[in-house]
């Protein structure tokens, strides 16, 4: 467990980094391109791009699909720094390597963090392609990023999650919606460490709690509540994951299913960013 002057000592460099490559960058926003969004990151015009490994206690991807890539860029009239790949506990990553990046943005100035991710739809209302605006999570992955010794200088040692998901963001999401012609659905999202997908049962039971379950999020949205910041978080739901027609996974799927809502999410975080208060 790293000491409170360690972890300090971390983000410090990691932000004199992305300072010394971009300098005077001062992100209103802060963007992690989950599935989902990868198109999001084609419309930032990007003053800077940092790849990971060289931004000092970066953790590094594996997944392949996401790239690992730093962006600091506008976009709709706003300076953004956008996370071009996102880490998950199931790679093996801490919730406190996951949680850094989140940290390092709100050392650099971000108010408003914007998050996607694809989950399965336990809502039988819910159809794949649709996409479901996070209102509330449960942190189902048995793990957490503020455990250890509190930074009273990132956050409060007990932060409430009253609103992890700020209401007036929702809010925007669904006028960005209505005026876009793009019907967004709504619910909690339970957060799990994967990497197996659920058994009937877990959805059986999942289900009576939540409207989707994924494997992210949920360890940067507590970073982010600690640090205080305002959060969106969009669901793509992918698959459905209701135990009485349940089907095997089938990853092609998946990711067709994302591509095919990747328009319509990239739409409304455009919008929504638009409009956000510095
Ligand atoms: N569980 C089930 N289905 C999913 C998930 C998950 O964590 N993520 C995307 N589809």
């Amino acid at each position: 467990m790293k000491t409170v002057e360690e972890t300090r000592k971390m983000i410090d460099e990691a932000v004199n980094k992305i300072r010394e490559e971009a300098p005077g960058f001062e992100p209103s926003a802060g963007i992690i391109l989950g599935t989902g969004l990868g198109a999001l990151a084609n419309e930032i015009k990007p003053l800077k791009k940092i790849p990971y490994g060289e931004i000092p206690h970066f953790p590094v991807s594996t997944v392949e699909s996401h790239s690992g890539i730093l962006i600091a860029g506008e976009m709709q009239g706003k300076k953004v720094l956008a996370m071009s790949g996102r880490f998950h506990r199931y790679e093996g990553y801490s919730m406190k390597q996951i949680a850094f990046p989140v940290y390092v943005m709100k050392k650099l100035g971000v108010k408003n963090l914007f998050i996607s991710n694809a989950a399965g739809g336990m809502n039988p209302a819910f159809k794949a392609g649709d996409l479901a605006v996070i209102t509330d999570h449960i942190n189902f992955m048995g793990d957490n990023p503020l455990l250890g010794p509190n930074d009273p200088e990132l956050g409060p040692r007990w932060p409430d999650m009253i609103e992890p998901y700020s209401s007036a963001l929702i809010k925007a999401a669904f006028d960005a919606g209505k005026e876009l012609g793009i019907e967004l659905q709504k619910g909690v999202y339970m957060g799990v460490t994967g990497p197996n997908l659920e058994t009937r049962a877990e959805y059986r039971m999942m289900g009576k709690f939540a409207d989707m379950v994924g494997m992210s999020t949920v360890p940067e949205v507590i970073a982010g509540v600690h640090a205080g910041m305002r959060i969106l978080g969009i669901s793509v739901i992918t698959d459905e994951c209701v135990p009485e027609t349940l089907k095997p996974v089938n990853i092609e799927h998946i990711l067709q299913n994302a591509a095919k809502a990747e328009p319509k999410l990239t739409a409304i975080m455009k919008a929504v960013i638009g409009r956000v208060d510095n």
